[in-house]
């Protein structure tokens, strides 16, 4: 048996916009590989410990302009190493497979490519948090802006994330789409226009695609 056959576990991480139904598909493929009898970690950021979920409410409330985009980073990256050290690398050590709704790709897009920060920090941040760390696959659910804020809207997002506007929506959009060009082998673009189901086919094929041996028996 190869290495790869013996795989039990995996790190996924789901990416994209403001309404991209990201959160919707991650809760489906999680029950889809509990089907196959595999233990599944659903989590988030920021957020996905408790110490991480303390610092996602720093995050979350308050203006647009709380936090300028570094102090933004290290309270993200803060959080993220505690979800790291918490959650995910001692569940992928069971042989768990551990979804996140977002992750480092995140902070890329939003901290530096949307709010400013240069991309150098960020990286720098990443290599030390992260480290050999990252996601064996990243899926990008890609969405036109418009679409992505009629959802949010409609599904009443209050947060101050969400209020700051197109632009920043535009850039963060393409820092994403830019990322999955950099890293094709850990990432893919999902279209994440059209119906749910239609979206759950193409998250599913494509999760086969990438991780076959979460499929075999
Ligand atoms: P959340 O309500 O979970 O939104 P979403 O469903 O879009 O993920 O809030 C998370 C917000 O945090 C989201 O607007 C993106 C933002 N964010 C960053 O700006 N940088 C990051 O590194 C992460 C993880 C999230």
């Amino acid at each position: 048996m190869t290495k790869e056959q013996m795989r039990t576990g995996a790190f996924i991480s789901f990416e994209g916009g403001d309404g991209s139904g990201k959160t919707t598909q991650m809760a489906r493929l999680a029950d889809a590989l509990r089907g196959l009898g595999h233990e599944v970690v659903a989590t988030r950021e920021p957020g996905g410990s408790a110490g991480a979920e303390l610092i996602r409410k720093l995050i979350l409330e308050g203006d647009a302009d709380r936090w300028s985009p570094l102090t933004e980073a290290l309270l993200m990256f803060a959080a993220r190493r505690d979800h790291l050290e918490r959650t995910i690398l001692p569940a992928l050590a069971r042989g768990a497979v551990v979804i996140t709704d977002r992750f480092a790709d995140s902070t890329l897009a939003f901290q530096a490519a949307a709010g400013g920060l240069d991309e150098s920090a960020v990286a720098t941040l990443k290599e030390l948090v992260v480290g050999a760390h990252d996601p064996d696959l990243t899926l990008i659910f890609d969405l036109p802006i418009d679409e992505g804020l009629r959802r949010a809207g409609s599904r009443g997002g209050e947060q101050r994330f969400e209020s700051k506007g197109r632009a920043f929506q535009e850039k963060a959009r393409a820092a994403f789409l830019t990322i999955a060009e950099r890293e094709p082998e850990r990432c893919a673009i999902i279209d994440a226009r059209g119906d749910v189901a239609d979206v759950a086919v193409r998250t599913m094929e494509m999760v086969k695609r990438r991780l076959p041996f979460l499929f075999s028996a």
